[in-house]
């Protein structure tokens, strides 16, 4: 397998990282997990626009000659040079603030970041699709800065083991009474005729599957409001939902062991699925494209995630 590390593709039992990497030592870094399908990224603009928030957010200064082209042509090419042409794969990029002795605060600017990314075949989750994703519910003990994506995922990691432990698909996190997302997918709930799902604050990753299926739900005339929904409505909802990159639309039958609306996969998710492979595989970039014409999704600065919280 071909990766790349600072610069260089080779091959990846020579890709090696200093014992001081800071993303080791201290899970100082951002990262991206792009899908691509047949040779083409699903929305790049979109992770290549949050990898750049999220670098910022943290202080890390992108690698120079690191723009959003350089970093689909990256992209494209692993997928292409591991053979991932065709089908689907999944693309990790991470960057992390360099090898330096360690010390809390930043090293000197003289240290680089450094950049790795790699290409694997990927296996939608239809089965799981079929029958329909299960959850389990879980405090959200993360920070509040879930909005970065950074490589510190331990509450993320912790709440999907104690999900499968369960026999579950997926942890959906509540914190002070409200569903904010799973350990690695937003969620979205149908009450009749609304749609909810939780805003785009600093309580929950922006992802770039929930972006695409709010714009492919106007299309279809379906609203979507971003209003929290609240764990004591979970079990009222005709239908739940969660998105990502690795799992689309994937639709949620039961929840702590009970079921959710009829205990079968939902029809509103069976659309947005539908409309979402449509826009993602239509909308497609090669590696060497500039993208398409997403908007950045707005976030809201410092909300807290109240019962009576208002999109914004
Ligand atoms: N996770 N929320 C969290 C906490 C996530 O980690 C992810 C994605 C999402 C969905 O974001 P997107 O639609 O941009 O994939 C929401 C990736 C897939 C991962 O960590 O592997």
């Amino acid at each position: 397998m071909r990766v790349y590390l600072n610069g260089e593709f080779l091959d990846r039992s020579e890709a090696t990282i200093p014992v001081d990497d800071r993303g080791f030592l201290f899970g100082d870094g951002i990262y991206e997990v792009v899908r691509a399908t047949g040779g083409r990224l699903g929305a790049p603009e979109l992770h290549w626009w949050r990898l750049a928030r999220g670098l910022a957010g943290i202080e890390i200064r992108p690698p120079a000659g690191l723009t959003d082209r350089a970093l689909s042509e990256l992209a494209g090419r692993l997928v292409n040079e591991n053979g991932l042409g065709q089908g689907d794969a999944l693309v990790y990029l991470q960057i992390t603030r360099g090898a330096a002795v360690r010390t809390h605060h930043f090293p000197p600017d003289s240290v680089a970041p450094t950049v790795y990314a790699a290409a694997s075949a990927f296996q939608p989750p239809d089965a799981m699709r079929a029958r329909g994703a299960s959850v389990i519910t879980l405090p959200d003990i993360r920070w509040a800065r879930c909005d970065l994506k950074t490589v510190n995922l331990l509450p993320n990691v912790l709440g999907k083991q104690r999900a499968v432990a369960a026999g579950a698909d997926e942890a959906i996190f509540v914190r002070d009474g409200v569903v904010t997302e799973g350990a690695s997918t937003n969620v979205f709930a149908v009450f009749g005729d609304e749609v909810r799902t939780y805003p785009t604050t600093n309580y929950i990753l922006p992802g770039v599957t929930r972006h695409v299926v709010l714009e492919v739900a106007a299309a279809l005339g379906v609203t979507v409001h971003e209003t929290p929904v609240l764990a004591d409505e979970l079990l009222t909802a005709d239908e739940l939902f969660l998105t990502s990159t690795t799992t689309d639309v994937m639709p949620v039958v039961a929840v702590d062991g009970r079921p959710v609306g009829s205990g079968r996969p939902g029809p509103l998710a069976a659309r947005l699925f539908t409309a979402l492979r449509a826009r993602l595989v239509h909308d497609a970039t090669d590696g060497a494209a500039d993208g398409g014409d997403y908007e950045a999704p707005r976030i809201a600065a410092g909300s807290r995630p109240t019962r009576s919280h208002q999109a914004t």
